[in-house]
């Protein structure tokens, strides 16, 4: 895998972080990592890898996926530093879970999950799309995460097929949660039928259950695990992958 360019959101910490941690690694680092943040005071580790890390142009973007100015002036910056080879890959990160089941769930709540879950990361990929067409141009033929793509870390919890009944009642508490997963499965696949000639992958992804602020320290598995089992698996993405929900290992999973 060679990206030249990756912008992923919510990179200020979790597995948004932990994947920019990994890609200034790789043996052929990316020229530019566009990390998105919210807020300042968060950007400690971001600025620590920024300082270790010279070969990567590691560049900080303020961006809310629910506001789309900052979209725009996010798509303004990458452009201006990619120039005529655009977008590689965009990687859709940020995300948020609450915890409410039926009939607790109110409208806010489920709201405030597909806002941040499923319209943020259409959002973002509907601005980031020229940009993305423009690196897909620089190639004739395949799919692949170094010629361009949007990758959607998605969850097991969006799969219908996933839920069955007499698991444990807890898991229902995420209601808001599993909806919003759901439809953004459902909005990808769209997505990737409707650009299937554009040279675009498309691919929504489950990391696994892994220990950060939103897995908990219950998860089982560690940042470093489930971005290094992800990062593998970019490497053999192709068309055949297309529109699909993977596991970090490239596994399908029926949604
Ligand atoms: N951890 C797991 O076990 C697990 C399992 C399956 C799927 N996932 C998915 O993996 C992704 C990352 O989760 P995580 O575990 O890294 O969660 P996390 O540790 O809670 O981090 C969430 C990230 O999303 C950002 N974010 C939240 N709301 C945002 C908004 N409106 N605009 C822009 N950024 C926003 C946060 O920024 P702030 O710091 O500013 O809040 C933070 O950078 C999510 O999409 C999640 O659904 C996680």
């Amino acid at each position: 895998m060679e990206v030249r360019s990756v912008m992923i959101t919510g990179a200020n910490r979790g597995i948004g972080l932990e994947f920019v941690r990994q890609f200034v690694k790789l043996p052929n680092p990316p020229s530019f990592v566009f990390a998105t943040y919210r807020n300042e005071n968060t950007l400690q580790d971001l600025i620590d890898i920024q300082k270790k890390h010279d070969e990567t142009h590691i560049v900080l973007i303020k961006m809310d996926v629910s506001k789309k100015s900052e979209i725009e002036n996010a798509k303004k910056i990458v452009e201006e530093t990619v120039g005529e080879k655009g977008l590689n890959l965009l990687i859709n990160s940020a995300g948020i879970a609450t915890f409410l089941g039926f009939p607790e769930i109110t409208e806010e709540d489920m709201l405030f999950n597909f806002t941040i879950n499923t319209i943020g990361p259409v959002m973002v990929l509907q601005v980031m799309f020229p940009l993305l067409k423009i690196a897909a141009a620089q190639k004739t033929s395949g799919m692949s995460v170094s010629r361009a793509a949007a990758i959607n870390i998605s969850s097991t919890k969006g799969s219908l097929n996933e839920l069955i009944d007499g698991q444990p009642k807890d898991w229902l508490k995420v209601f808001g949660y599993r909806t919003s997963k759901a439809a953004l499965n459902m909005a990808m696949r769209v997505v990737a039928l409707t650009i299937k000639d554009q040279g675009i992958l498309v691919v929504n992804m489950c990391p696994g259950w892994v220990k950060t602020d939103m897995g908990t320290d219950q998860a089982t598995l560690e940042p470093s695990e489930s971005i290094s089992a992800m990062l593998k698996t970019f490497s053999n993405l192709n068309e055949s992958h297309h529109g699909t929900l993977l596991d970090r290992n490239g596994n399908t999973i029926p949604f």
